[in-house]
Formats: structure tokens, sequence, C-alpha cells
């Protein structure tokens, strides 16, 4: 089924968070669709963590409303918790329980049997690679405490999942492993809101991003489309000793639909072409088969340059996610 023809799990309606004169959430309006992927991506200070936190009910908001899965963030508050998962930045676990307990716990909160509840937070906990730690939590690595964050925001199957900054303070590989696990929870059906600063995080994870700045959604749209409309294209650059064989390539690239226009720089040793096109690794895997690989001998050098979200924010405000 396309994304476009799944139920709306969440409807923002023109929701604001003012502290004083800090805008902090300054009119937002979305639809997030049944097991969509969404991702709020944004600097500090954009707003991520206010938004989160209406949306879960914990903070009231200054103007506007929000639906999830049909229930008002202003009257349904005992309905949309039963439902939601919520994974929030602060690390909020329980220092004086184990790993296991800490996760058995929030399970009985939402009266899971204790039997399962047992079962399920020691295959969660393998999963996260702490299965193996049985002193207090408050023991614990950061990255190991996150870890168990999200364990417990998952031990309930939730049907809608925040995730605030889930991979913040992780080291590469537990970032990854994470990520693993947010594909399988996407797999699996579940509606996920992903607020990052992390333009990699979600570029690789998500159906759709919103990227938000100063409380106010600048672009939205899959990370394909703003990187098109936004971004600058992707640019590989191959390098020749025979000026001859750049004319080659050259004309084998040119009906390529995927390529935006090429240039050529012409120095004594070598002869290059600079190729910019759209659409990210797939289209440079058709660029090398199509255009180049019965020539690649006579390649003498290639560079490859990826348009990422980076571009896109830097190209919308001026400035970088994070500097
Ligand atoms: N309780 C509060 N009182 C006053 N100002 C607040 C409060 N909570 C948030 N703010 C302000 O609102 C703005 C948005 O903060 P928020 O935490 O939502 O940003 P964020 O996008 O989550 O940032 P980060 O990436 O650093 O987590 C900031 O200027 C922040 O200082
Ligand atoms: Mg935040």
């Amino acid at each position: 089924m396309s994304i476009n023809a799944l139920p709306i799990a969440i409807e923002i309606k023109d929701l604001k968070k003012h502290f004083k004169e800090i805008k902090a959430v300054d009119g937002i309006s979305l639809k997030i669709k049944k097991g969509e992927l969404f991702s709020i991506l944004g600097p500090n200070g954009a707003g991520k963590t206010t938004l989160v936190r209406m949306l879960t009910t914990v903070l009231t908001p200054t103007v506007g409303d929000a639906n999830i899965n049909g229930y008002s963030i202003l009257t349904g508050k005992k309905d949309i918790v039963k439902k939601i998962g919520v994974c929030p930045q602060e690390i909020t676990i329980y220092d004086v329980l184990r790993a296991e307990e800490n996760v058995e716990f929030v399970a009985a909160m939402h009266g899971i049997p204790r039997r399962e509840a047992k079962e399920k937070a020691i295959k969660l906990l393998e999963e996260f690679g702490i299965a193996g730690r049985k002193d207090w939590s408050k023991n614990f690595s950061g990255g190991m405490k996150r870890r168990l964050n999200l364990a417990m925001s998952l031990i309930f199957e939730p049907e809608i999942l925040f995730l605030d900054e889930p991979t913040a303070g992780l080291d590469p590989q537990a970032r990854r492993l994470v990520w693993d696990f947010i594909r399988d929870l996407k797999s699996r059906d579940i509606t996920i809101i992903l607020m990052t600063h992390d333009m990699v995080e979600a570029d690789s994870l998500s159906d759709r991003v919103a990227i938000i700045d100063n409380g106010k959604i600048i672009a939205m749209g899959t990370p394909t489309e703003l990187k098109e409309k936004y971004g600058s294209d992707n640019v590989l650059e191959v390098s020749f000793i025979e000026k001859n064989d750049l004319e080659v390539v050259k004309s084998n690239i040119k009906n390529l639909p995927f390529v935006a226009n090429s240039s050529e720089i012409h120095r004594k040793d070598r002869d290059t072409l600079l190729i910019s096109f759209q659409g990210g690794l797939k289209n440079l895997v058709k660029l090398l088969q199509q255009g180049l690989i019965e020539n690649i001998d006579e390649v003498e050098n290639m560079k490859f340059r990826q348009n990422s979200l980076e571009d896109v924010f830097l190209n919308l405000t001026g400035r970088r996610l994070r500097d």
C-alpha cells in the first residue's frame, strides 16, 4: 500500500508553545500516517523536545491542538498514554533498579503479566546488548543507560513511538544497533516520530522529514525530495590522462535523464569531467554502469561527493545543523 493511502496516526494543528518571549514551538501543523517513520530534524533549541512533550501530553500547548490516534492531547490524555511509547532525551531510569527490573517496572505499569514481562525484558535487553549486566543501573555508562531507556519504551509494544534523540551519546557501533532496531520496529508497522539533529540518521531511517528551525517547519518531504529541491546535486569527478577518453564518457552520459549537467577542468597532465546528477547512490551506480564501465581502465582518478540533508539545511538557513 502506498503511504498516501494510509490512515492518519497523528494530526498536529497549529501547535504553539511560548515560554514568555521564547517561541519554542511556533505554529506547527502536519499529518503523520500510520506506520510512517517521520523525523523532525533541527538544530539545538529548534523546539523538538518541546514538541514531543506536548504530543505526549506532558506539556500543555499555548495554542493549538493535536490528535494522537484520534484523541486530542488537550482532552484525551488517558487514552493517549496507553498507546504511546516515549524515549525521552533526558535519560529516565530508576537508578536503584537493575536493568531487567527497570523494564519490568514499565511493563507492570502497562498491566503486562509478570512472567511475560520477564521474558520480554530479557529478550529486549539481549537485543540491546545489555542483558549481561546484573548490577544497579546507576553504575551503567551513558550509552548503556540510553539503551536501557529504549528497551523500557518498547516493552509494551506501543502503536506510536516517540524517540527524542535516541542515539545521542552512543558510540558508532551502538548507534548502528539502535538504527537496526528502529528499522525493525518500522517493519512491524509502528508509527515512529524521531527527533534528531543527526542528518545521517534522519536520511537513512525516515519516510518523511520535517526540518524545523526556531519553532517552525521550514521544509518537509521525503529525504530524496528535500535533497532534490533544496540540496546541491551529487557530483562525480572523473579524471583521464587522454582527453579523448573524456569525450567518450561525456557522450555516453549525455542522455541519462538524472544527469543535470557536466563541466570540464583541463590541466596539463589530466582532464577532469565533473558530472552533476540527482538521486543519490542509486543513480551513481547507474551512472557508472551506463556511462563509465566501458572506459573504466582509462580512468585515472574518481571522486564522489554526495548531497546530504546538511546541504538542505545550509541552503535554507545559511547555518549548519550543529556548529
Ligand atoms: N521550560 C522551559 N522554560 C523556558 N524555556 C524553555 C523551556 N523548555 C524549552 N525552552 C526553550 O525553548 C526552546 C526550544 O527548546 P527545545 O528543548 O524544545 O529544543 P530542542 O530542539 O529539543 O533542542 P536540543 O537539540 O538541544 O535538544 C529553547 O530556546 C529552550 O531554551
Ligand atoms: Mg531536545
